[in-house]
């Protein structure tokens, strides 16, 4: 599986989401108690690219669209329907990286 570097981790705050681009991919970056998880940014209601700008209920984060919510850990909705995409994040030193992301769409 190949990794690509998409922010330091002195670019993450606790429980504010981080836009990071990859190829065409918007990837939503959140930190919770210190770990670090990649969702990709498009709902999978209205496919609005909006949940970097979500809020956060424990590890499920709400697109501020129209509430649907999705697990940061596995991508399940907890309110809606649908998945999100999720990518595996590994950090080595201040580099955070996740799996690359293929075209979803
Ligand atoms: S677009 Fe996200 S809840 Fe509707």
């Amino acid at each position: 599986m190949e990794f690509v570097k998409v922010a330091r981790t002195s670019d993450l705050h606790d429980h504010r989401g981080k836009l990071v681009r990859v190829n065409e991919e918007e990837i939503a970056l959140w930190r919770v108690n210190g770990k670090i998880y990649a969702i990709n940014n498009i709902c999978p209601h209205q496919h609005f690219s909006m949940l970097h700008q979500g809020t956060l209920d424990g590890m499920y984060v709400t697109c501020p669209m129209h509430g649907w919510s999705f697990s940061l850990e596995d991508g399940r909705a907890k309110s809606g329907n649908g998945r999100g995409r999720t990518y595996r994040v590994k950090v080595e030193g201040e580099d955070v990286m996740i799996e690359k992301p293929t075209s979803m769409w």
